[in-house]
């Protein structure tokens, strides 16, 4: 055997003393070389027979063997390098018969062809008329007869050394015959051979069975238990031993048994099984207008000596060996299954060729970049399998409130698998929903106390990630709390919020000297979707102070208690610099304005204009610049959110003596 790693087909040499003999496909199967057509992982196997024409031969007992391997270098030129081997030692039983891929061939040794010359003695004596003659015996007790030179030019071989004789054939040649034996077709060459001088007479039978089928776990192979054309009817049969090989390799009983190889045998039959993808075959996968699929070939070996016993006492041991690719069909590799559990999608994409690599996984459309929420698996069978697990509140499963407590996530999957190493890739996509039930949204509670409003937020339990509280656009976090003054206590379900009044968020109705509602809203968003759920308004009654509000639409109202001005001036002669601007309330003490931003002329509220110099009343709305529309074009105003006011008092010109 000799292995050949190469991209391009190797080719080979024989040498012996008359020089280098190319070998062809044609000049292989004459003369007991096989060039194998089962090539895996490129590699390119060679087999010459220990009889093969060039191989030097010493005293049947030394075999040397001498080739020039050539293998191209990729440029056109081809690198020669010599291989030879010498092999001795062997023991051989009386008749050896190999059935290679290209060539069927027999060994015999003379001594027991003396054995069988009773039986053909008749016949040879009628016909033997050269110093070689071979009989084909075919169908119907015909015979054909013909000169070993005459065998030679139809692509027999028929050599002769001291001790043995070597018959080798083709396939389907035309004295060939197809045999059913126990249901199993076999091909038969059946030749006898003269020798005129000596009257020795060989018989030859080749036999190679055909039959392999795969019935979705095992690859079957039967053979005849005896293949009777090799076994005379007034012999004695004794099997010796049953073995297979994988790739010209015999296995020992225990190999065969972990490799999983079955031998059984019934019904005259012996049948030979291999379950798929066992060690020493090979898987190969590829795709198909996006399917998988698969296929497994191994190279058999099948090995039989038995003898047969006369009834003289004699007995003859014949070795039959035969080698066949057995290979599956291309079979549909679907991968699949899919478990989801309480907080998480669980998938296991099982069943995946060993010559496949996960190459990426798509969720939802985004790359899923970190492999450490998917592990791969190895099956015992040899294939594989990639587990991916996303908690339900991972950021990229997208969720959705169905109502009445139930939540369905999704997330949509798209496995790229590539084969190996021709690259060929596999999507598989699917996509994935689960419902999570009792998902009620968080409760939301309200109360008014002296300086603002509580609100309470229970949440249940599985749920924290999937709702969201928000003040307006803002989601409620402890940061957002600090900075607009509410105070904000949590614990494991319930969130408790003080909102004190004229915090940002509030808005106001009804502002008189005495009193004025506030009203504060929580919104319950969907936290992917921020779609709003539900709100808690909640509207409370405070006592009124000193409190400038900048409302939405654009109005002013303004609380003040003017009397700390110097010289006092009575809160009824208060205006705003528009003298028409009167205050909407007064009391002893105190004035309530209330009016549009655009209107009564000046932001400045003024007094008396006395007053005016010395004390400096600034009232000031401020609104963020991005949410006012359409300030100075109708001079209408429209702002999304409630503005903030501020109310300054100055003292200027100290010391000065005031000027009119
Ligand atoms: C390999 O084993 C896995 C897990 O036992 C099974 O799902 C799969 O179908 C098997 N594949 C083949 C080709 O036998
Ligand atoms: C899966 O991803 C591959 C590669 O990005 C893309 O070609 C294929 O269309 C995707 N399949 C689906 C169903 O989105
Ligand atoms: C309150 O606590 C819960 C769980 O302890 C947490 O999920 C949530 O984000 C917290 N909320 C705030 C506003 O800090
Ligand atoms: C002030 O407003 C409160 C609440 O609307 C109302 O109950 C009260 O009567 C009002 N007082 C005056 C003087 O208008």
């Amino acid at each position: 055997w000799i292995q050949v790693s190469s991209v391009q087909m190797p080719r080979f040499e024989a040498v012996d003393g008359s020089g280098v003999h190319s070998i062809s496909e044609q000049l292989a199967s004459r003369c007991g070389y096989t060039i194998s057509t089962f090539k895996m992982d490129g590699l390119t196997t060679f087999r010459a027979s220990y009889y093969s024409c060039f191989t030097h031969k010493q005293d049947d007992s030394v075999f040397t063997f001498r080739f020039n391997v050539m293998v191209s270098d990729g440029g056109g030129a081809w690198i020669s390098r010599a291989v030879s081997a010498s092999c001795s030692g062997l023991s051989w039983t009386h008749r050896e018969i190999v059935c290679e891929e290209n060539y069927m061939e027999t060994v015999d040794m003379l001594l027991w062809s003396f054995m069988m010359f009773r039986l053909v003695l008749v016949q040879a004596q009628r016909t033997a008329t050269s110093v070689w003659q071979l009989m084909f015996l075919q169908s119907g007790g015909h015979v054909s007869s013909m000169s070993v030179s005459e065998a030679q030019t139809m692509g027999y071989s028929l050599t002769t050394t001291a001790h043995r004789v070597v018959l080798r054939s083709q396939y389907k040649q035309q004295h060939a015959k197809v045999l059913m034996v126990d249901g199993i077709p076999v091909e038969v060459i059946r030749v006898s051979v003269f020798f005129k001088n000596k009257l020795t007479v060989v018989i030859m039978d080749v036999t190679m069975a055909y039959s392999g089928s795969f019935d979705d776990t095992w690859l079957l192979w039967d053979v005849p238990w005896i293949m009777t054309p090799l076994v005379e009817e007034d012999a004695r049969f004794e099997s010796q031993s049953v073995r297979v090989g994988v790739e010209g390799v015999l296995l020992d009983e225990p190999t065969s048994t972990t490799r999983g190889f079955s031998l059984v045998r019934g019904g005259g039959l012996v049948q030979i099984g291999v379950p798929f993808g066992a060690e020493g075959g090979y898987r190969k996968s590829l795709v198909v207008n996006n399917v998988y699929k698969e296929l497994y070939v191994i190279f058999l070996l099948y090995e039989h000596v038995f003898s047969l016993l006369y009834e003289d006492g004699s007995s003859i041991t014949t070795r039959h060996r035969m080698v066949r690719v057995l290979d599956t069909p291309l079979l549909c590799r679907p991968p699949f299954k899919t478990i989801s559990d309480d907080d998480a999608f669980s998938i296991y994409l099982g069943n995946i060729p060993a010559d496949v690599i996960l190459e990426e996984v798509w969720i939802n459309r985004k790359q899923l970049m970190t492999s450490e929420s998917i592990n791969p698996v190895a099956h015992v069978n040899g294939s594989r399998a990639y587990k991916l697990r996303l908690p339900f509140d991972d950021a990229i499963v997208h969720l959705r409130y169905l109502g009445g407590g139930v939540v369905q996530f999704s997330i949509d999957v798209n496995f790229t698998l590539t084969i190996v190493p021709q690259r060929d890739s596999y999507h598989h996509h699917t996509v994935v929903t689960a419902h999570v039930v009792d998902a009620f949204p968080p409760q939301i509670s309200a109360q008014c106390s002296d300086g603002g409003i509580t609100f309470s937020v229970v949440r249940p339990h599985q749920t924290k990630s999937l709702w969201e509280v928000g003040v307006d656009q803002e989601p409620l976090t402890s940061q957002l709390a600090a900075q607009r003054g509410y105070h904000l206590h949590n614990d494991t379900h319930r969130t408790s919020l003080d909102v004190p009044v004229l915090s940002i968020g509030y808005t106001y109705e009804d502002i008189n000297l005495s009193h004025f509602y506030g009203i504060f809203k929580l919104l319950l968003r969907d936290s992917k979707t921020l779609e709003v759920q539900t709100s808690t308004s909640k509207r409370c009654l405070f006592r009124t102070e000193d409190m400038m509000v900048c409302s939405a639409d654009g109005t002013m109202t303004v609380v003040t208690t003017p009397t700390s001005t110097w010289p006092t001036v009575g809160p009824d002669r208060i205006s705003l610099l528009d003298p028409t601007c009167r205050p909407k309330q007064a009391d002893g003490s105190r004035v309530l304005f209330e009016f549009k931003v655009n209107s009564c002329g000046t932001r400045t509220m003024t007094v008396d204009e006395k007053v005016l110099l010395l004390n400096r009343l600034t009232v000031r709305c401020f609104y963020p610049l991005s949410g006012v529309n359409r300030l100075s074009v109708d001079r209408l105003f429209r702002a999304e959110a409630p503005g903030f006011g501020s109310i300054k008092v100055f003292e200027s010109l100290e010391g000065r003596s005031p000027t009119y």
